[in-house]
């Protein structure tokens, strides 16, 4: 017999063959005065979601495997998050917390540094968003070293600030015509197992002759690559990594937005491969959606900085450190690091099925949650398929499940799932995937 929730999928799917009424109505006014720039996957309007539905405005039910791009780790509005903002929003709302300081940053710092991995002394700073985290990190490396240097990776998005963006490996729509980029960052390879293997001595010989080691004030990292398409670097990189920034004295910067707060198994993915970087970015998931982003690290790297050399008006918001609080409560009462292990591992089950079934199936990977798989038009020449991951995509939609891509070559779809969804939940969203990828196939 079938459950209630997948008989509720079947009759989903057959509800959404139209945009309904009001949708199309809101997106006549956002056509009018919105930027093309501000173009959401969906093609709805939502009035309101709980853990991973989305219900739009006229009534159609959606499950979201994209948490908003990785932001929902604990759910769409978690009871207990929306609580706390509720609560803290009736004490104060601003401050600015270089004019007076409230305990929901202390403690959102005091409980984020005993995650972090290693012994050493760790501290916090919040900002708003994941490439503010990122370009702090830089700002702190630059100044601890008085070193200009900057490593980042083939694949790697770290945002679309001037720094970030520069930082941001792929040109089309990140990069294309926002020039002139920030001066001294250098694109190093990442050691892609199914695209571009490469031992660590390999990797080195390439660093060093795009610059001298001595000049480098950080190599800023994806431990497991987002918008890359979830790319997991070969075995025993990171720790090679990690004793490189060692021998010559750099910052080893993990950038966590996307892959932190539980999404691997672990509460960062650095652990994983028992990497002990010096500053983690993390972001996203941290307040379930409030924009609150930080940098943690290493007490005596943070601490160089002098007073007000990192900051700015709204970091590390009150209502979004209380979110934040709320959100590490949530995670540890109900087991999530265990609950993305477990998703992870049906995830991984069933996308290897896939993978034996359907040749358009190149790769599978991931770790934790964190799982992918990377669409290919011939298993030999590994050229991506880009159009049928897009075809994929919308046809997911149409049967009312929100998957992303990923990928340089938009040719990964990757999970981003909030980690309370059902296994039952999980499962109706893998079966319109599958067989969506099916007629795909032909
Ligand atoms: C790894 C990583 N770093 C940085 C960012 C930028 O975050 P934001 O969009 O909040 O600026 C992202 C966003 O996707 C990300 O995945």
């Amino acid at each position: 017999m079938k459950s209630s929730l997948v008989q509720k999928g079947e009759a989903r799917r057959q509800t959404l063959k139209e945009l309904g009424p009001k949708s199309k109505a809101l997106s006549r006014r956002k056509e009018a005065v919105v930027a093309e720039a501000v173009s959401p996957l969906a093609p709805f309007f939502i009035a309101e979601s709980r853990g991973s539905t989305i219900q739009d405005v006229d009534g159609n039910e959606y499950l979201d495997f994209t948490g908003g791009w990785g932001c929902l780790n604990v759910g769409h509005n978690h009871p207990k998050v929306v609580q706390a903002i509720q609560q803290q929003a009736e004490r104060f709302i601003h401050t600015d917390c270089s004019v007076v300081m409230y305990e929901p940053y202390i403690e959102l710092a005091e409980r984020l540094t005993q995650y972090a991995p290693g012994n050493q002394p760790k501290k916090a700073a919040f900002f708003n968003s994941g490439a503010e985290a990122v370009e702090n990190s830089v700002k702190i490396a630059r100044y601890h070293t008085k070193r200009r240097a900057i490593i980042v990776f083939e694949g790697a998005f770290h945002g679309r600030t001037l720094l970030a963006m520069t930082m941001t490996h792929k040109a089309s729509p990140y990069k294309a015509h926002f020039g002139p980029f920030a001066p001294d960052v250098y694109r190093a390879p990442y050691p892609n197992p199914y695209r571009n293997p490469m031992s660590f001595v390999a990797w080195e010989k390439q660093l060093k002759s795009l610059v001298a080691p001595e000049e480098i004030a950080a190599v800023v990292i994806e431990p497991i690559q987002g918008e890359g398409g979830f790319v997991v670097p070969s075995e025993g990189f990171l720790a090679c990594l990690r004793k490189f920034c060692d021998d010559y004295g750099i910052v080893l910067v993990a950038d966590e937005v996307q892959s932190g707060i539980g999404r691997t198994g672990k509460f960062f993915a650095s652990e994983r491969f028992e990497m002990e970087p010096d500053l983690i970015c993390i972001g996203k998931s941290l307040a379930s959606g409030l924009p609150l982003s930080g940098v943690l690290g290493v007490a005596k790297v943070i601490d160089t900085v002098p007073d007000s050399g990192i900051g700015g008006t709204y970091v590390g918001n009150p209502v979004a450190c209380a979110a934040g609080v709320a959100v590490l409560d949530v995670i540890e009462e109900e087991d999530l690091l265990e609950r993305a292990e477990h998703l992870g591992s049906l995830l991984e089950e069933r996308f290897q099925e896939m993978q034996e079934q359907y040749d358009l199936v190149g790769d599978v990977r991931g770790v934790g949650a964190m799982q992918a798989i990377e669409l290919v038009k011939d298993r030999q020449t590994k050229e991506p398929a880009s159009e049928e991951t897009a075809q994929i995509i919308q046809g997911t939609l149409k049967q009312g499940v929100i998957f992303a891509k990923a990928g340089l070559y938009g040719n990964v779809i990757r999970m981003l799932i909030p980690l309370v969804m059902s296994d039952e939940e999980l499962n109706d969203g893998l079966d319109v995937l599958e067989g969506v990828l099916a007629k795909v196939s032909g």
